[in-house]
């Protein structure tokens, strides 16, 4: 009776077959390592935060006068409800580890070089929707920083030249940060935005299923039909639909269960990780929950030092470095622009850094290193160091772009192997 109703379903909507093609079948490389857990745990991640997110609006009100003492509530009264925002808060900046470290993955591997350059384009599509996400959900609690951050941010549109004022009050809703911005921060954080990084995931994983998943070698696993000899077609196994399109060479295994299981070691490791933070360390020493957002929000009163929450720090960073607000703007929303077009910029014939020369493997570590940097320089309290350091490190920022763009048609690469190492 089961299988007659499967067939029935399946007969009507191709449930199983999708099933099999993007998860259960899905020929995945077997050499695929540690850094190829970041895309599953970002995707549970993702529906942490739905879930726990339609939890709390239940509890939460959009309004100047009650958002704040809405949060209170929640974290008092609510039952679990103090569970359900320290896992949406720890979430939020979970997400951005893990997708960091994803998208370090795609450089050291060069997983954004042809064919997967909408891969790269839609994942940092999901990026920026996650930002504006973060942002916009951090002003809701209406605390002092959620408050002050709103100000800086919003007024940094004030810098476009002719329509910035306009676009300022526009994005406000009022003529200051006030309950309006709040209403449609809200609005914009729990159904817009949700809306359209689902919809960029989903195409982001159509993207990477049409033309198959890279590896830490860079080579392609499988081929064209009709490119392989018979002799070494007797080698190839797997998957009706799969053989149907590719021939494929038995360097991939069945994403069920030898990367789901692979998959699930790591997250035990990040639910031990995850668990610490929110229950014994939620605020991390201010760098989740800022301290003076325990304060209701107070537009007569700009708190000390005004930052952002860490995840942002490094473009907050680039954008202080410049000593003129439009260029600070124009420098910050480049910084972006730079990792958009990682694609087109690296021009080698080889994708991983596993074969790629010295230099390369250098201007990424040494890029990753400055990130950071300019992550803690853009999160402490300023002083006058840390604008100078600031200066270089966003010189540096820039110089991988450069360095990378210059070097790479002609860089000295190691051989490739014939096929996939184990
Ligand atoms: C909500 C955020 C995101 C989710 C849920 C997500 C999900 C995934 C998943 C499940 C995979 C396949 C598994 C893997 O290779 O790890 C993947 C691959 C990939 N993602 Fe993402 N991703 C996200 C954000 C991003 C961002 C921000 C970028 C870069 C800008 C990016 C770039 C890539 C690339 C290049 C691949 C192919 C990697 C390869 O085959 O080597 N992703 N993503």
């Amino acid at each position: 009776m089961w299988q007659n109703l499967l067939n029935w379903i399946e007969y009507r909507i191709p449930m199983m077959r999708v099933a099999n093609m993007h998860a259960l079948q899905y020929p995945a490389p077997k050499n695929m390592n540690f850094w190829y857990v970041f895309g599953f745990l970002a995707t549970i991640v993702l529906v942490n935060q739905i879930v726990t997110g339609i939890w709390l609006t239940m509890n939460f009100e959009p309004s100047a006068e009650r958002a704040f003492a809405s949060v209170e509530y929640i974290m008092r009264d609510v039952d679990y409800g103090w569970l359900l925002r320290y896992m949406h808060s720890t979430g939020a900046s979970a997400f951005f580890i893990v997708v960091y470290m994803h998208m370090f993955r795609g450089m050291i591997y060069g997983s954004y070089q042809k064919p997967r350059e909408l891969i790269w384009v839609f994942g940092m599509c999901i990026y920026l929707a996650l930002m504006a996400e973060a942002f916009m959900g951090y002003v809701l609690p209406w605390g002092q920083m959620s408050y002050w951050g709103a100000q800086v941010i919003v007024s940094l549109f004030g810098a476009i030249p002719v329509i910035g004022p306009d676009l300022v009050v526009w994005i406000q809703g009022d003529y200051v940060i006030s309950g309006a911005t709040l209403n449609r921060f809200f609005a914009l954080h729990v159904i817009a935005l949700p809306l359209v990084i689902v919809i960029l995931v989903f195409l982001h994983i159509v993207a990477l299923h049409e033309v198959g998943s890279n590896n830490p070698d860079g080579i392609d696993v499988k081929k064209p039909k009709g490119s392989l000899s018979e002799d070494e077609k007797t080698k190839y196994t797997i998957h009706e639909y799969y053989t149907s399109k590719y021939d494929i060479v038995d360097d991939v295994v069945p994403f069920f269960p030898h990367i789901v299981l692979k998959d699930l070691v790591a997250f035990c490791f990040f639910l031990a990780g995850f668990s610490y933070v929110m229950f014994f360390n939620p605020e991390m020493g201010g760098y989740f929950l800022e301290r003076p957002n325990f304060e209701i929000a107070n537009p007569l009163k700009t708190p000390e030092h005004i930052f952002p929450v860490w995840y942002f720090t490094p473009f907050y960073a680039i954008l202080k470095a410049v000593p003129d607000k439009l260029f600070g703007v124009i420098a910050m929303f480049a910084a972006i622009i730079m990792l958009f077009l990682l694609p087109w910029l690296d021009r080698s014939k080889v994708r991983s850094w596993r074969y790629r020369s010295g230099l390369h493997k250098w201007n990424l570590i040494v890029f990753a290193i400055v990130f950071i940097f300019l992550g803690y320089l853009g999160g402490t309290p300023q002083e006058n160091w840390k604008i100078t350091a600031s200066q270089y490190a966003t010189v540096m920022y820039f110089g991988f772009f450069v360095a990378l763009f210059l070097y790479s048609k002609h860089e000295k690469t190691k051989p490739l192997p014939a096929r996939v190492t184990k």
